[in-house]
């Protein structure tokens, strides 16, 4: 495989799974807010882990067949740093946060940073849909 053949096959599988993880987190959220409790069921815990790691993976590929510096390439330092943030809100409105109107605060938040990371990485810039001009 050369290097091309991996980019072409691993950025359409990154933004794949970017949407699909980011359309389950969602349905579990409105699921978990609404007392449904297949939204935290086994299967759907681990359909969300496989897919968040194949999504990961699929990006630190990318990275490494780049070659990026993230401390020099400022979009992909932030993408990293917000993941970190919206890893935290997650589970947050999941699981860890005491009320239902926290869990709903941190749910939103949580998917404000998703699209925002999404605008990050689509302008490559660490201002995402907010860069000047
Ligand atoms: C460990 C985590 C991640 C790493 C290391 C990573 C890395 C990368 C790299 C290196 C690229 C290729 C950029 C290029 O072609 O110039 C990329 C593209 C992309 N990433 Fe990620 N990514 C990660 C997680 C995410 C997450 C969580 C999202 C969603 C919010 C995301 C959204 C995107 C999008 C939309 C693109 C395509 C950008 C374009 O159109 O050029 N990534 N990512």
């Amino acid at each position: 495989m050369t290097w091309i053949d991996g980019y072409t096959v691993l950025k359409p599988l990154h933004i794949g799974l970017v949407l699909a993880s980011a359309a389950l987190f969602a349905l579990r959220g409105v699921a978990v807010l609404s007392g449904r409790r297949w939204g935290m069921a086994r299967a759907v815990r681990y359909a969300s882990y496989g897919l968040d790691t194949a999504l990961l993976l699929a990006g630190v590929s990318l990275w490494l067949l780049l070659g990026l510096n993230p401390l020099r390439e400022l979009w992909l330092g932030t993408k990293l740093g917000l993941l970190l943030l919206y890893i935290v809100l997650g589970s947050l409105a999941l699981k860890r946060a005491r009320s239902h109107q926290l869990r709903l605060i941190c749910f939103l938040a949580a998917l404000a940073c998703y699209a925002f990371m999404l605008s990050v990485a689509r302008f490559h810039h660490p201002l995402g849909l907010f860069a000047p001009g």
